[in-house]
Parts: structure tokens; C-alpha cells; sequence
């Protein structure tokens, strides 16, 4: 019998190491290393495994090779299309990342049960057909070309994906596989690795484009490994507080269109809708207004989207003043903090600041600033910024108002959800207030926005 061959894995990013280590040369991190079983066993190769497709490639002109936006694939969700950057490439393999019970196994088996003219195949590791049924009961579809395998071993996944031919793959979850040709456990780092190249060859292969879901780790990034994302066409990841009904779904890379694209949907008893224009839910519509709210028009992807921001100014109770944040960066509002104390003499070191994005969202567009400090002035005079008001700038570390891109559409957007004014940077050049209804105030120091604001 073949001697047993093992290695050490980081659990963390993937990097290999013939003895155990405390620390990760590659990503520093301590007591990551696990032993993992890694001999091979040829003889029982799956049909897309190394050894037995040899097929040679020749080299092609560049000019001869055909267009993949050609023929891109349209699935019946728009946000997703557009998240994908147009549909879906044939061939390409998709992971698709998210905490659990964020939504991923309802948002594909949505895309299955939806493309009735085509044929899908969903493979579940995780549960059992009668609740994959269920689910799709839930979703409220049915479509005949549908087909749901249960099944872990990678060994028969490939024998029903000949039979089947399906024309969109969808696996659930690359976790729970495992293939024979190592002896490690599902989940291991290795057994990830092997199981994704392996879908990765028959998706290159024969044009179909997979679909894998995988797990976040509690630190939030992908489980099993960086190497995944590297090895995949394009990584999406499911975001959203759970105990909201909005979810995002964001690309953190693609190789097929722009990253940073953002789909939206929302959780209802019978599945994820797509949301069509953002703005309008993410936006309270306080007839009374309250202090502490401001309205910043942002950037997401190619879409703008008006997104509140609330804040919360508070005497300390406690010696040291608390500064929180959600889906805001607590090390930016630090800074506008800091900006806001020096340049504009506001006294908030004394403070608790507490600062929420609305609606679970993350918001990372720079034109956000504006409306932090804002809503933070509004919430420590507490006099309520008017409703008719919007905002799109950016904050420098001297207080000035910097320019952000794409302001015509954030203008735009702003005069399509009834503000009246806005106030941007000076310094953004190329607009001209009479091609806009909405009152365009261009300032350029952080004083300026606040008289506007508060007179
Ligand atoms: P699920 O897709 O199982 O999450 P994941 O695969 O990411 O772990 O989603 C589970 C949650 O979604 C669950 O808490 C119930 C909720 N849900 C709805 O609110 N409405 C629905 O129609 C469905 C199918 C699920
Ligand atoms: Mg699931």
C-alpha cells in the first residue's frame, strides 16, 4: 500500500507547508495549519480530472477568437445580469459567498425554478430534496427542466452532469463536497481546492457556466481560501444585516465586467424580489423631520442610490467617549470627526457618536462624507436638516469640499426623488445649474455646506 502522504494547510489563506508552522508565512496569521491527507489515488479520476482529459489546445489569432459578449446568457434577474456585468458567460465559474441563512440557496434555486427554457441542475450537499421542494414551493415557481440531485461525492456528481447535460450548474454549497481522489474531509482546504478546479475544468470545458456557493467565515471572508477566488471567474458575495429584509449582492471581482456592482434585493415570505429603484426604500418619509438625518447621494456600481444617514450625538456617560458605526468605516468617521473638531471648532471630544447607514447597507463611496458630518452637526445642535436636501462631497483632511465622480448622475437621481437642493464641491467642473430644476449649491469649505444648512 502507498505510504500516506500528508501536508499542512492554512485554513486561512490556502498556503502549503510540508511540517506544521504556528505562523502563516503568507498571511500571518497564528495557529491556521491543519494536516491534510493529499495522496492521490488515479485510478478513480472523475471524467474532468487532470489525468484524463490530455486534450492539446492550439494556439489561436487573436482577432479569429470568438466574442464571449456575444454570447453572454440572460437570466430572468436583472439585478443578477447586471451584477454579473450582463448576464452570465458561458463557461464561467461563479462562486457566490455569504453568512448562512443570508439568502444564497433561495437566490439560486429563484435563478433555477426561473429559467424555464432552460435545463438547471442543482446539487445540494446541504439539505434534502423534499426541503429543496419546499423551498421552491416557497418561491412560489415550478419549472419541468429543473432538476435537483442530493448527492456529496464528486465521483457521482460527474456521472449525473453527463447524463443530465445541464445548461446552468449550480452547486450548494463547494463546502460539502468531496472528492475520492483525496482522503482530507469536506470543507478541508485541499478537498476545496481539488473540487473547484475540478468544476472549473468541466465549466471551461463544456461551456456551462457553474454556479458554487460557499460559506463566510465569521471573520467574513471566504471560507476555505483566498485560493478559491483566485481559481473562479467571479466572486459575488451576499451581503445584509439578517434581521433586515434588504440583501445586497456585491462583485468582488469579475472577469467578465466592473466590480463593485451592486444588486438589491428584498426578503419576502416567498423569496427574494428585486428591488428596481433603491432609493425609494432606502429613504424614511418622515413628514415630521427629525435631527441627525441626512440624505447623501451615492455611486454604487453604475447606479446611484440616495442612502440616510443617521447619527447620534450624545454626552458621555463614561469617562472615554463611545464611537460606533454601522456600515459606515469607524476609522473614516474618526477622521471626519477630527476634521470636524479642528477645522470647524466643534467640541465632540467629549461626545459619543453613534452613526448608522439605513436599511443594513455598506456604504463606500467617498461623496458619503458630506452627509456624515452633516448629520452629525445636525444631531449635536439637534436642529433637523430640511428634507428638501441633499448631499454629495467628499471631505478632505483641511476641511475643503472635494469633488466625486459622476455628479451629473447623482444630481440627477437627487432631482428624480423630489430634493429640491444639493450641495456639492466647488471644484466639480462642467456643471451648469440650468440644465438641472434642483437648486445646485457648489461650495468649497466645510463653513459654506453648514450655512446653507443651517442658516
Ligand atoms: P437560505 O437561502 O437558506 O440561506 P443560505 O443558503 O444563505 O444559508 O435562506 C434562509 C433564510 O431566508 C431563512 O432564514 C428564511 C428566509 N426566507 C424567507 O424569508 N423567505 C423565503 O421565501 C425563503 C425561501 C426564505
Ligand atoms: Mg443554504
Amino acid at each position: 500500500m502507498a505510504k500516506t502522504k500528508t501536508s499542512f494547510f492554512c485554513q486561512n489563506c490556502g498556503a502549503e507547508s510540508p511540517k506544521w508552522v504556528g505562523k502563516c508565512a503568507s498571511c500571518n496569521e497564528w495557529n491556521t495549519y491543519v494536516e491534510e491527507v493529499v495522496q492521490k489515488t488515479p485510478k478513480s479520476a472523475t471524467p474532468f480530472s487532470s489525468s484524463t482529459t490530455q486534450r492539446a489546445s492550439k494556439p489561436h489569432r487573436l482577432n479569429e477568437i470568438e466574442k464571449l459578449e456575444e454570447r453572454r446568457m440572460m437570466l430572468q434577474d436583472n439585478e443578477l445580469n447586471r451584477v454579473l456585468g450582463g448576464g452570465i458567460v458561458p463557461g464561467s465559474l461563479v462562486l457566490f459567498g455569504g453568512e448562512p441563512g443570508i439568502g444564497k440557496s433561495t437566490l439560486l434555486l429563484q435563478v433555477a425554478v426561473r429559467e424555464t427554457n432552460k435545463k438547471i441542475l442543482y446539487i445540494s450537499g446541504e439539505e434534502s430534496e423534499q426541503q429543496i421542494s419546499m423551498r421552491a414551493d416557497r418561491i412560489g415557481k415550478s419549472n419541468e427542466n429543473c432538476f435537483v440531485l442530493t448527492e456529496t461525492s464528486m465521483q457521482n456528481i460527474f456521472i449525473q452532469v453527463e447524463a443530465v447535460q445541464p445548461d446552468i450548474l449550480i452547486i450548494d454549497s463547494i463546502q460539502t463536497l468531496q472528492s475520492n481522489n483525496l482522503e482530507s474531509s469536506p470543507g478541508s482546504v485541499s478537498q476545496i481546492k481539488e473540487c473547484t478546479a475540478e468544476f472549473l475544468r468541466y465549466a471551461k470545458e463544456s461551456g456551462t457556466p457553474v454556479f458554487l456557493i460557499g460559506h463566510i467565515t465569521k471573520e467574513g471572508a471566504l471560507a476555505g481560501p483566498k485560493v478559491l477566488e483566485h481559481m473562479v471567474d467571479a466572486v459575488l458575495v451576499f451581503e445584509g444585516d439578517r434581521n433586515h429584509v434588504y440583501r445586497l449582492v456585491r462583485s468582488v471581482k469579475n472577469r467578465f465586467g466592473s466590480t463593485n456592482e451592486l444588486g438589491i434585493y428584498e426578503m419576502n415570505g416567498n423569496g427574494l424580489r428585486e428591488v428596481e429603484n433603491p432609493s425609494e426604500i432606502l429613504i424614511t418619509n418622515n413628514e415630521e423631520r427629525l435631527s441627525g438625518i441626512s440624505i447623501a447621494s451615492t455611486i454604487e456600481g453604475v447606479r446611484p442610490i440616495l442612502i440616510e444617514v443617521q447619527a447620534l450625538v450624545s454626552t458621555a456617560a463614561y469617562g472615554t467617549p463611545q464611537r460606533s458605526s454601522t456600515g459606515f468605516d469607524l476609522r473614516r468617521l474618526n477622521m471626519l470627526l477630527a476634521v470636524l473638531e479642528k477645522r470647524c471648532g466643534f467640541k465632540l471630544g467629549a461626545k459619543d457618536v453613534f452613526l448608522n447607514i439605513a436599511g443594513g447597507i455598506k456604504a463606500n463611496d467617498p461623496a458619503i462624507d458630506l452627509a456624515v458630518v452633516c448629520a452629525i452637526m445636525s444631531s449635536n445642535a439637534n436642529i433637523p436638516i430640511d428634507a428638501g436636501i441633499c448631499l454629495a462631497a467628499e471631505l478632505s483632511l483641511s476641511g475643503e469640499i472635494r469633488a466625486v465622480n459622476r455628479m451629473d448622475q447623482r444630481i440627477t437621481e437627487a432631482e428624480k426623488m423630489g430634493f429640491e437642493q444639493i450641495i456639492i464641491s466647488k471644484f466639480n467642473k462642467g456643471i451648469n445649474q440650468k440644465d438641472y430644476a434642483i437648486k445646485i449649491h457648489q461650495v468649497s469649505k466645510i463653513e459654506d455646506a453648514i450655512r446653507i444648512i443651517f442658516g
